[in-house]
């Protein structure tokens, strides 16, 4: 069997993150790297095209993800069907639940089965709504999304502006969930199947939540508090600019006591509204979160760990999405690769439909 190559390209907020991943045989090589720096809005293009630029990929084919306001992402109840007659009802069920013209959305729904789930792409070139088998209730649960189509055209627009031939359009949330799935499909066991994970990715604009039980996702949001809010506290309380903020946030030194207090509140915000979210998910499902596993660049922040074990009660684990993952150490330096282990959840989970693609 011939090597296969794609590139998750996780376009965060503040940092644009690229993996390659190569399957051979049962083997899944991490065979690229490449993180840049968005110093600011109006800079997308311009890092993008560098960061292609720089080459470094044996493949343009590339899977990325939408996130924000305008993506809509739904667990909803049906009658039992099958995926023909869901495609069908969707199109008339949507308008229930999105708060967008059906005729303005591009929409793509998937029945949730108790175990693996392969979520649904919004945009995915040349391949229709993925299908598995029926479940036997005459209840399913199903996954329903979203998003604008004049947003998918833009941000399709722009990947083959600078070179890359889309493959997928995916969602940050479901990204986080496929990367945990590979990391314990290529080690097996090493997850039990009744435990519920929440995998949380704090970023730089905002964090996201999915909740697993054993591989499957039952709850998935995004929350608007992150990384560069706590930038922008610690930049009002000792009134410098946001790249001085930036770089105390990151290496207190001496200020780390004024730093720890002044993101308190911010991180105390943040914990609430997760919080809210594993509350929900109780009620609804009658299960209590029992490990949260952290993600993103803006889970580094110093005291963050303390409040995570103040608000749930127990100690945050910090994954790394690249441990299953082969790395060939004459091309990437094992040091490097741990320490930016944080960042690369969302674009090993992108690149990991590698092993859901049709042969
Ligand atoms: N050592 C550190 N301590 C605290 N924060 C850090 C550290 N290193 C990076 N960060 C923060 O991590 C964030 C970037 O992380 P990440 O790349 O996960 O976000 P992003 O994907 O760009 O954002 P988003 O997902 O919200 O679009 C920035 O807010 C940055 O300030
Ligand atoms: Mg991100």
């Amino acid at each position: 069997m011939g090597k296969r190559s794609l590139i998750g390209l996780d376009i965060g907020s503040r940092m644009i993150k690229a993996v390659e991943l190569t399957e051979s045989r049962d083997q899944v090589e991490l065979s690229a790297l490449d993180v840049i720096e968005v110093p600011g809005p109006g800079h997308l293009r311009d890092a993008l095209r560098e960061l292609v630029g720089r080459g470094g990929f044996h493949t343009r084919r590339t899977v990325t993800a939408v996130s924000g306001r305008a993506v809509i992402v739904r667990y909803i109840t049906m009658p039992t069907m099958t995926d023909e007659e869901l495609r069908n009802a969707v199109r008339y069920e949507a308008g229930k639940y999105i708060p967008f013209e059906v005729e303005d959305v591009i929409l793509d729904c998937q029945r949730l089965d108790e175990e693996g789930i392969a979520a649904p792409a919004v945009a995915s070139p040349g391949s229709g709504m993925g299908s598995t088998a029926a479940t036997k209730t005459d209840e399913m649960r199903v996954l329903l999304v979203a998003v604008k189509r004049s947003f998918i055209d833009d941000h399709v627009a722009l990947l083959e502006e600078i070179g890359l031939v889309p493959s997928i359009v995916d969602v940050d949330s479901f990204a986080l969930g496929n990367a945990f799935e590979l990391q314990n499909v290529l080690r097996p066991g090493s997850h039990p199947v009744d435990r519920t994970v929440a995998l949380v990715d704090i970023g730089s604009y905002k964090t996201n939540i999915n909740i697993l039980v054993g591989l499957a996702s039952y709850f998935t949001r995004e929350i608007y508090v992150a990384g560069s809010d706590f930038t922008e506290a610690i930049g009002k309380r000792l009134t410098i600019d946001p790249s001085q903020a930036e770089a105390v946030k990151r290496n207190p030194g001496p200020r780390t006591e004024e730093v720890r207090e002044t993101v308190a509140s911010v991180l105390d915000d943040l914990c609430h509204e997760i919080f809210l979210s594993f509350d929900y998910f109780k009620t609804q499902f009658d299960r209590e979160v029992d490990e949260i596993y952290l993600s993103g660049g803006g889970s580094l922040l110093l005291g963050l760990d303390e409040t995570f074990q103040r608000t749930f009660g127990k100690q945050p684990v910090r994954w790394d999405p690249t441990e299953a993952l082969t790395v060939r150490a004459d091309r990437m330096n094992p040091a490097d690769l741990r320490s930016m282990a944080p960042l690369l959840a969302v674009p090993i989970g992108l690149a990991s439909r590698i092993r859901k693609e049709e042969r």
